[in-house]
């Protein structure tokens, strides 16, 4: 039997972090190696430019840069398809077919939608564009378009598959039984908290380690994590509850490592500093082959681009074949 297609995918506006790799990325990577699925990985530059239109200089660079974290933390280009969204023209003809069947008050319930022009008020003002109220129409076209049974996506992206899932449903009860109905699966990846101590690690936010990240920066991002705030002098007894040099600790460190360092900061017999210390050396080594296999691909950007240019094009006949069916079913297919 065929392999289900599923579909994952980011939008450009940035280098991946920690977040990202702990939240998704190693998710993708175990799936690509289960060998149970055929993967599909789309690079959202369609939707980046929904609230980055302003800028696209920015999404430009990092359609690259985050083809290169995914290839660095072992997303296989033999195993898995990854492609360039603007380059498929089909999702954006899809997109204008389901404009149709969805409504404006629908996409202005959309809670994932919701958030995001309250968090984005410096780009939209009072009034939000066409196109970024509609991104989960194009984000539905995304899916279908490569007949995604599956979607692996963190909890924020539900609403999301949701309005896809009544696009479909719609499209067939109107046109026939065409589409595929996509079933979220959420991730079981954690979410990662910033620096600061922040519930959400973020480029905004400024307190991101990225997978780009030298060295040097990490142990810099680390001796800047936020401690225990009543531990002022070295003696003084610590809680790693309220510490992210701790939290920190528990996904980068052994499990007798974690115990050594709370129950001597509890004690008062660790200093901050050599906590710091032997995280950043830690982290440092957990990322080193990413970080070495990035510089590989930033010292020969010619194969991240073939790799894209041939992502895409084997997208792109994937996407062909769906919209043969959907403009038989819509009978926009004239002179057949
Ligand atoms: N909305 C996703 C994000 O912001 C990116 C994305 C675009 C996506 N199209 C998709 C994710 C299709 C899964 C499936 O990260």
């Amino acid at each position: 039997m065929e392999k289900k297609r599923i579909l994952t995918g980011d939008r450009p506006t940035g280098k991946l972090h920690i977040g990202h790799y702990f939240g998704s990325l190693k998710k993708r990577v175990e799936l690509q190696e289960s060998g149970e699925y055929n993967p599909y990985i789309l690079i959202a530059d369609v939707q980046a430019l929904t609230d980055n239109f302003n800028n696209p200089e920015k999404v430009r660079k990092n359609v690259r840069e985050v083809a290169m974290d995914y290839l660095s933390v072992g997303i296989d280009p033999n195993k898995t398809t990854i492609y360039i969204q603007s380059m498929i023209p089909e999702v954006a003809e899809l997109t204008v077919f389901y404009s149709n069947l969805v409504t404006i008050a629908r996409l202005e319930r959309n809670p994932t939608v919701k958030t995001e022009i309250a968090q984005k008020r410096e780009i939209f003002g009072e009034s939000v564009t066409y196109g970024f109220l509609g991104y989960p129409v194009s984000q539905a076209a995304d899916i279908t378009a490569f007949e995604g049974k599956f979607v692996p996506v963190g909890e924020d992206q539900l609403p999301l598959i949701e309005q896809c899932r009544e696009i479909v449903r719609k499209f067939n009860s109107i046109y026939g039984d065409v589409l595929v109905e996509p079933e979220a699966v959420l991730s079981s990846g954690k979410r990662i908290k910033g620096l600061d101590g922040n519930e959400k690690m973020g480029k905004s936010l400024g307190n991101a380690i990225y997978l780009s990240d030298s060295e040097e920066e990490i142990s810099k991002k680390v001796m800047s994590a936020v401690t225990d705030p009543n531990r002022i002098k070295k003696d003084d007894l610590g809680n790693p509850d309220i510490c992210m040099v701790a939290y920190y600790h528990h996904l980068f460190s052994s499990k007798e490592e974690i115990k050594t360092v709370c129950e001597e900061c509890k004690a008062g017999t660790r200093g901050c500093v050599a906590c710091k210390k032997q995280l950043a050396k830690n982290m440092i080594e957990e990322l080193k082959p990413i970080r070495e296999k990035r510089a590989y691909y930033e010292a020969h950007p010619e194969e991240v681009d073939k790799i894209l240019m041939e992502g895409t094009k084997k997208a792109r006949e994937v996407a062909k074949q769906t919209m043969k069916k959907v403009k038989q079913a819509m009978k926009l297919n004239y002179f057949e």
